[in-house]
């Protein structure tokens, strides 16, 4: 870190209010709002008050692409950076890709960068989050569709989709308590709730996987280390990469 941000009294102000990760908040802070005191210290009291970072900022920065988001929108999650680079790795020469529950759009956003050639779908149930993803498709160029997985994608898409994205809300029910409190409270139940074992819109999603991809697209998704074993039982001869995060 340099210096002048290893001596920002802003890692101060945060550790006050309970930030774990004080250094890179503040350098976080300090790359969206510069040297402008008053809106460091909005966050600063935001932050105290448990909201996540990047609602605070109404920024999120995700696989070097920077996002809008806001208050009850998922926060795009560093981990999930893995899908995008096992998604571009898999079908460099993807000309239809679609992001299945896009949120807003980081994902979609990102592939749009990596695979400049492609026509990128973002879709996502939730019109709250869509609305976030609206702004950040035009600024990212991909198209955005509300609706309940694949039925929110224009019907001449059916067999032509070369690449399929989906960070799906996989958190059993169980373990829905575990997530981060900061997030907990500021996300939807929607953007995580995966059902008894995490993998219930995993089901819905494979089940109509064949109507959509091309005869070899792919679809590349994110399970727990521990949902490996059901989700590999249930892709079993299916077009799909899973990937552990
Ligand atoms: C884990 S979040 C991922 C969001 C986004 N891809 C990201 O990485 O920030 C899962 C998303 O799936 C969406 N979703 C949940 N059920 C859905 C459904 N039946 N159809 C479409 N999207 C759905 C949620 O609204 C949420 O935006």
């Amino acid at each position: 870190m340099p210096d002048a941000l290893a001596s920002d009294p802003l890692i101060g102000r945060l550790r006050e209010v309970g930030c774990v990760f004080a250094e890179e908040e503040a350098a976080e802070i300090r790359r969206v709002v510069g040297d402008d005191e008053q809106r460091a210290d909005a966050v600063v009291a935001a932050r105290g008050a448990g909201i996540p970072l990047e609602h605070a900022l109404g920024v999120a920065l995700f696989a070097g692409v920077e996002i809008e988001v806001g208050p009850g929108v998922f926060v795009p999650r560093a981990r999930a950076e893995v899908l995008v680079d096992a998604a571009v790795a898999a079908r460099p020469d993807a000309r239809v890709v679609v992001d299945l529950g896009t949120g807003s759009g980081a994902i979609a956003a990102a592939l749009a960068t990596r695979l400049p050639r492609a026509a990128v779908y973002g879709v996502d149930l939730d019109p709250h989050a869509l609305a976030y993803a609206v702004r950040n498709a035009a600024r990212h160029h991909f198209t955005v569709h509300e609706g309940d997985w694949w039925d929110a994608l224009p019907h001449e898409l059916r067999g032509r989709v070369d690449l399929a994205v989906a960070y799906l809300p996989h958190v059993p029910t169980a373990r829905l308590a575990d997530i981060p409190g900061d997030y907990r409270a500021h996300e939807p139940d929607l953007s995580v709730a995966g059902g008894p074992d995490g993998l219930d819109p995993l089901r819905h999603v494979l089940a109509d996987l064949d109507e959509w991809l091309t005869p070899d697209g792919v679809l590349v998704t994110l399970v727990a280390e521990e949902q490996l074993e059901t989700a590999r039982a249930l892709s079993e001869g299916r077009r799909l990469t899973l990937v552990v995060g």
